[in-house]
């Protein structure tokens, strides 16, 4: 088995097949609470033929190889349960071609998507998933984990826009697949297969995404309200009044304590939850949608609404939005994040659960999220030992708790963070046993030997 990795390093070099244990700690982890679990070795592609390389390789002797974007991923995906070999393609950024003509770019999957989003601006063009990761996720684990985040309400997720992949499969052989046309329906949409497959099918060289003109104006407002049961009955209000906003957030009141200190927007200190508006189109007609959702917000209880006076501003609050995450996590010990979506209509039957599972595993809980595509970040904080088997228990109570209400509601158990190895064990409570057979005899077809990102997804 060394001679791989000697061989690998004779190809590639030895700064790029990194070995020893100081070496390959941040690739031995992710942003989940699932710890670290080292592989022998992290390859460092640069190109196709590398990964070709790598994948040639390890099939002929029988390596894991555990792909991997920037390792933002929150459920697992990327970390290396089975050992072997950590293959990133952090250092394939290449932005080959962005076309306004086409509306479309080709790139390569270590680009990160908030510079992404910034050159595609520059050419008057917009590519809309935003996970809140932004500045520090990859093109490439946005397509394995089909990332979404607060725009997808209107725009989609990552699926939407991946028109046409590069792929290499376990043995080394590289599939383009998809387009480059704005339509097409030639042969079976792997592409969409492909997507979202948390890097058990193959290993993506090369993306084509779809681009839309970039909107010209955006409004984004802030409506406070004295309950996250409001709040939630203002999401609904805003749904059925046939609004279309770009984006429909919520954060309830322990989320919004927790980023204060952080947030460059300043929170109002009486929130007891609060609901990010954003809407996006024509400058003229923006005023009118503003005014429709500040009536929906009103009517629900509302207690005051800011719209946001200019882009910094704009900028200030999502930057208050998007340190839910990290800011919960420093501030406890352990923190169960969940991502699950119901129905748009059960939102605030959800919440009333979430708010009495919280109270029966005595836990605290954040919650927050893409409330209007019904897909909440459901946070139990934890700060006595997440490991002793009193609080152990508590947690599962929780996970599980959630899961079930989840289901019962007719939701899914991730809207957009996958299932990777944290939720695995929970496929079978949404998932039938015969649908769970069929997606393993579809992973057998790209993957026989099971080495592509083993002990993922499936129980
Ligand atoms: C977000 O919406 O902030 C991200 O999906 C991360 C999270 O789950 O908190
Ligand atoms: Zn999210």
């Amino acid at each position: 088995m060394s001679d791989v990795y000697q061989l690998l390093i004779r190809e590639l070099g030895a700064a790029r097949v990194l070995r020893g244990e100081d070496k390959l700690y941040s690739y031995a982890r992710d942003e989940s609470p699932l710890g670290f679990f080292y592989p022998e070795a992290a390859v460092l592609a640069e190109s196709r033929e590398e990964v070709e390389l790598v994948l040639r390789l390890a099939a002929e002797h029988k390596i894991p190889v555990t792909p991997r974007g920037l390792g933002t991923g929150m459920t697992g995906g990327a970390l290396p349960v089975a050992g072997g070999i950590v293959l990133s393609t952090e250092r394939m950024k290449k932005v080959k071609e962005v076309s306004a003509e086409d509306l479309l770019a080709v790139v390569e999957p270590g680009v990160v998507l908030g510079e992404f989003q910034t050159l595609a601006e520059e050419h008057g063009l917009f590519y809309p998933p935003d996970p809140a990761s932004l500045a520090m996720c990859s093109l490439g684990g946005n397509v394995a984990e089909n990332a979404g985040g607060p725009r997808a309400f209107k725009y989609g997720v990552t699926r939407e826009y991946v028109i046409g992949l590069e792929t290499v499969l376990m043995g080394g052989e590289a599939l383009a697949m998809g387009r480059r046309t704005a339509k097409g329906v030639t042969g079976y949409d792997l592409v969409g297969a492909f997507v979202g497959s948390e890097g058990t099918f193959g290993v993506t060289t090369e993306i084509t995404l779809k681009l839309l003109p970039k909107p010209t104006g955006v409004a984004t407002m802030l409506a406070v309200f004295s309950s996250i049961a409001q709040a939630g009955e203002a999401v609904t209000a805003i749904l059925k009044k046939g609004q279309r906003p770009r984006a429909l957030e919520l954060m309830d009141r322990l989320a919004i304590d927790h980023v204060r200190p952080k947030s460059q927007y300043v929170f109002p200190r009486d929130a007891g939850a609060v609901a990010i508006v954003e809407l996006d189109g024509d400058v003229e007609g923006l005023e009118a949608g503003v005014q429709r959702c500040a009536d929906a917000c009103a009517a629900a209880g509302g207690l005051e609404v800011f719209v946001a006076k200019d882009e910094a501003e704009r900028r200030r609050l999502w930057q208050g939005r998007r340190i839910c995450s990290p800011s919960l996590r420093e501030a406890h010990r352990y923190k169960v994040a969940e991502d699950i979506a119901v129905p748009r209509g059960s939102i605030p039957e959800i919440l009333r659960r979430i708010e009495r599972l919280a109270a029966r595993v005595e836990l605290p809980c954040a919650t927050y999220g893409h409330a209007g595509d019904g897909n909440l970040h459901v946070n139990f904080l934890v700060d006595d030992d997440p490991k002793s088997a009193p609080v152990r228990r508590r947690i599962e109570a929780a996970r599980e708790g959630l899961f079930r209400e989840t289901v019962a509601l007719r939701g899914t158990l991730s809207g957009e963070h996958g299932i990777g190895l944290s939720k695995m064990k929970y496929m079978t409570l949404e998932q039938s046993a015969s649908l769970i057979s069929w997606q393993k005899k579809l992973k057998r077809l790209w993957d026989p030997e099971n080495l592509l990102n083993p002990g993922k997804i499936f129980p």
